[in-house]
C-alpha cells in the first residue's frame, strides 16, 4: 500500500514538478557554544554586513520582537558594561554598522533610531531604543550552505534588558511609520524566495544541562522528527486572538513529584510562550506556592529567587521533577511537559547581580498579560509553528545524542497543488483510520490513472531522495487536516489587509530619543538618547554614496 502511495507520489512530482534537490526548509545549525549571563543558552550564528561580522544569536519566537535581527552594538560593551571581562564574547560579540559597506540606514527617519517593538516583552519590563538598519545577512557561517539574504532590517542595541541579539523568527513585517512599504521579515523572505515552502519554523533551545550538552535545534520550513516525542505532543494548537500572543497555551496544572504534594497550580490560566524572555513569569500565589515547594526565597533587590549553596544542596537532594499539563480552550486532549529540576538549576551573573549566585528561573507576574513561559521552559519542549495554518505543536523534547539522528521534514501550506503536502508528518506520523482510508482511496484513483507508470517507478523511488516520499499525498491529506486543524479560512487570515493594520506602529515610535524611565529592572544601564543621535549621525553621511549598488528603488526613499 504505501509503495502504491509512493509511487503514486512520484509518478505525480515527475508530472508537475522541477525534479531539483530541493528540500524546502533550512536546518540552522547551532553555534557550539553556550552563551548567556543568566543562564546556558544555545545560539546560533549569523554574519551580518560586508566584510561579515560574525554574530551569536538566540532565535527569537515573539511575533513582534522578532520580526528582524536584534544585535548588540559595541556600546553595549562600552558604554554599559564597560567593566565585565570579555564583555563583546560574553554578548554573543557586537555588530559595528560603520564597519560593513551594505549597511543602509537610507530609507529611515531619525538615523534608524527606534524604540524595539518588544510589545509582549514590555509587559514584562524589558524594552530599548536601537539603532535600525539594512544589511546582508547569512544564517551560518560559510560552507555550511546557508542563504545569504540582502537587505534585512537588523536593529542594533545596547541594553542590558536583553543580554544576547536575536534571529527574529516571525513573519509579521515591521512598519516603520515613516516609509510607506512594510519590512518583510526574514523568514517572509525566504518564503518569497522559496528557500523554504512554508512559512514554517520549528525549535528548541537545547540543554546544557544533559549528559552530554544538547544544542538547540532550529529548522526554517520544517522540523527535526528526531526532537520530539510524537507520543506527548498537542498538535494544532489554534494560535491566540491576539496576533501579538500567537503562542498563548493552557496551563492546567503544574505538579511536582514528591510523594503526596499538593499541585504548585491548580487552576487554568493562560501563558505566552516567549523564546526571547528567559525565564517563566507565573502569578504570584504560584510562586509561593513554588517557595514553599522548594524553599525559595524571594529576593527584593535582585527581583529573583536566588539559591544559596545550601538551598541548592537540599534541592539537589529533592531533585524534583516540574510537571506542566497543557491544554488548549478548544481540545480536551492534554499533554505533561516535564522539566527536571536540572533545567531549573542555572546561574545568573553580572551585570543582573554582582556576583554570580545560582537562581531558580522563575518570576512574579502581576497580571494575567505577564503570564509567559521563556526560554527555560523550551529546553524540554519543542515548538512547531505554521504559520500557514495558524497554528502550532508544542511537544516534549528529546534530546538525541547525535546529529546524526536529525530526521528532518518539510512543513507544507495547505492547498498547494502539485507537488503536495507533508503536514501528515507534521503530526508525527499518526494517521487516524480515516486519513488512512483517505489516502488509500486517493492513492487508488491515482494507481488506475498511472498504472503503466508505477512499476517503473517505484525504483526510482526507493533510490530517490526521502523528501520524494513526503511529498504528494495532498488531496488526501487536506481532507485528513480537516479533522484536526482549524478550517482552512483561518490560514488564509494570515497575511491579509485587516491584519496589516495590527502590525502598525504606534505614533510613539516617533519619539525616538526619549528614553522611558521604566525601562525595566536595570534603567541604570540606559544611555541618554542625545548620545547614541550624536553617535549615529554620521553613519548616513558617511554611506551614502557606498549606497549606489543597492537595489533600493528611488520611490523608496524616505523623506527624512
Ligand atoms: C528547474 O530547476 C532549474 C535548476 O535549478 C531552474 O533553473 C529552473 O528555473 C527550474 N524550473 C522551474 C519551472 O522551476
Ligand atoms: C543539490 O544539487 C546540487 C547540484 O545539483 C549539489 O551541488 C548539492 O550538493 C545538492 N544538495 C543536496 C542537499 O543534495
Ligand atoms: C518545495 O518547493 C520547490 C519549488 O516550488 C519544489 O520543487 C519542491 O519539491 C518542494 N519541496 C517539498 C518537500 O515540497
Ligand atoms: C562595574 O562598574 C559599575 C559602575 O561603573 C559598578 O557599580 C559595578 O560594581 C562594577 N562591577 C564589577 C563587577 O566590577
Ligand atoms: C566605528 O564606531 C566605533 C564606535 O561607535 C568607533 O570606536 C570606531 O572607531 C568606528 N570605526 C570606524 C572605522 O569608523
Ligand atoms: C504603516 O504605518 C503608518 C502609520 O501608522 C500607516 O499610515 C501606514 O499605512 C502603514 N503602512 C502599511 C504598509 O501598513
Ligand atoms: C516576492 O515579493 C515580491 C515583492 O514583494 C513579489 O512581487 C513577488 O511576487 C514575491 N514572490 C513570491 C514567490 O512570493
Ligand atoms: C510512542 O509510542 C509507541 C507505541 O506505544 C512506542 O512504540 C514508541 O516507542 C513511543 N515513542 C517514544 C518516543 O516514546
Ligand atoms: C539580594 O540580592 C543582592 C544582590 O543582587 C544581595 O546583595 C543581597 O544580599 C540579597 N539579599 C538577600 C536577603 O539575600
Ligand atoms: C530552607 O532554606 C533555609 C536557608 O536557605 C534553611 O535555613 C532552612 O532550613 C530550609 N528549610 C527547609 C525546610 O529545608
Ligand atoms: C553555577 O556556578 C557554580 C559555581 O558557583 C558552578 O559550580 C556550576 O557548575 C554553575 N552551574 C551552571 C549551570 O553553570
Ligand atoms: C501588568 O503589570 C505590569 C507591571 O506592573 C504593567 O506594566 C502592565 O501594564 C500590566 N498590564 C496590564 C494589561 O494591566
Amino acid at each position: 500500500m504505501w509503495h502504491w502511495l509512493a509511487a503514486t507520489s512520484y509518478f505525480w512530482l515527475l508530472l508537475t514538478a522541477n525534479t531539483t534537490n530541493t528540500t524546502g526548509f533550512i536546518s540552522v545549525q547551532p553555534s557550539l557554544y553556550w552563551d548567556g549571563s543568566d543562564g546556558l543558552w544555545s545560539t546560533f550564528q549569523v554574519q551580518i554586513g560586508r566584510p561579515a561580522q560574525v554574530v551569536r544569536l538566540l532565535p527569537g519566537t515573539s511575533a513582534n520582537a522578532g520580526n528582524c535581527y536584534w544585535v548588540v552594538i559595541p556600546q553595549g560593551c562600552t558604554e554599559v558594561n564597560a567593566n565585565v571581562s570579555d564583555c563583546a564574547d560574553e554578548r554573543g560579540y557586537t555588530f559595528s554598522s560603520n564597519l560593513s559597506t551594505s549597511w543602509s540606514t537610507e530609507r529611515l527617519a531619525n538615523g534608524g533610531l527606534f524604540e524595539l517593538d518588544t510589545y509582549e516583552e514590555g509587559q514584562l519590563g524589558l524594552t530599548s531604543n536601537a539603532y535600525y538598519g539594512f544589511d546582508t545577512v547569512q544564517l551560518g557561517l560559510d560552507g555550511s550552505g546557508a542563504p545569504t539574504l540582502r537587505d534585512q532590517l537588523v536593529a542594533g542595541f545596547a541594553t542590558n534588558d536583553f543580554w544576547l541579539g536575536s534571529l527574529g523568527l516571525s513573519p509579521v513585517p515591521f512598519n516603520f511609520t515613516s516609509l510607506d512599504n512594510r519590512i518583510p521579515s526574514t523568514l517572509s523572505t525566504l518564503k518569497n524566495q522559496s528557500i523554504i515552502n512554508s512559512t514554517s519554523w520549528a525549535y528548541t533551545a537545547g540543554a546544557a544541562y544533559k549528559d552530554p550538552p544538547v544544542f538547540g535545534s532550529l529548522t526554517l520550513g520544517g522540523y527535526d522528527a528526531a526532537r520530539y516525542d510524537a507520543n506527548r505532543t498537542l498538535s494544532a494548537v489554534p494560535f491566540g486572538s491576539d496576533f501579538s500572543r500567537d503562542f498563548l497555551i493552557g496551563i492546567e496544572s503544574i505538579t511536582y513529584d514528591t510523594l503526596g504534594s499538593s499541585p504548585l497550580l491548580a487552576s487554568e490560566i493562560y501563558a505566552f510562550i516567549d523564546s526571547m524572555v528567559t525565564q517563566m513569569w507565573l502569578p504570584i500565589d504560584v510562586c509561593e506556592a513554588f517557595e514553599t515547594a522548594f524553599n525559595l526565597t524571594w529576593n527584593d533587590t535582585a527581583e529573583l529567587y536566588l539559591v544559596s549553596e545550601e538551598a541548592h544542596s537540599s534541592l539537589l537532594a529533592q531533585n524534583p521533577t516540574t510537571t506542566f499539563t497543557l491544554g488548549t480552550t478548544s481540545g480536551s486532549k492534554t499533554i505533561a511537559i516535564q522539566l527536571p529540576y536540572a533545567a531549573l538549576d542555572l546561574n545568573i551573573s553580572t551585570p543582573y547581580v554582582d556576583s554570580t549566585s545560582r537562581y531558580f528561573p522563575l518570576k512574579r507576574a502581576e497580571n494575567a498579560s505577564q503570564y509567559t513561559l521563556g526560554r527555560v521552559f523550551l529546553q524540554e519542549a519543542y515548538v512547531i509553528a505554521d504559520y500557514n495554518r495558524s497554528v502550532f505543536q508544542i511537544s516534549q523534547a528529546l534530546f538525541p545524542s547525535s546529529d546524526a539522528s536529525q530526521d528532518l521534514r518539510p512543513v507544507t501550506p495547505p492547498g498547494v497543488s502539485g507537488t503536495g503536502s507533508t503536514a501528515r508528518a507534521r503530526k508525527g506520523m499518526h494517521l487516524d483510520k480515516g486519513a488512512i482510508a483517505g489516502i488509500v482511496l486517493g492513492a487508488i484513483a491515482m494507481l488506475l490513472m498511472f498504472a503503466p507508470a508505477v512499476l517503473v517507478c517505484v525504483r526510482k523511488r526507493r533510490s530517490g531522495p526521502s523528501m520524494v516520499q513526503a511529498a504528494g499525498t495532498k488531496e488526501e491529506k487536506d481532507d485528513d487536516e480537516v479533522a484536526e486543524l482549524p478550517p482552512d479560512e483561518r490560514a488564509q487570515v494570515e497575511m491579509s489587509a485587516e491584519d496589516s493594520a495590527v502590525y502598525e506602529f504606534d505614533a510613539h515610535n516617533q519619539k525616538p530619543s526619549e528614553l522611558q524611565a521604566s525601562l525595566g529592572t536595570l534603567g541604570k544601564y540606559e544611555l541618554p538618547g542625545e548620545r547614541y543621535i550624536a553617535e549615529i549621525e554620521g553613519v548616513p553621511k558617511t554611506r551614502v554614496f557606498e549606497l549606489g549598488g543597492e537595489s533600493i528603488p528611488a520611490a523608496e526613499l524616505g523623506t527624512a
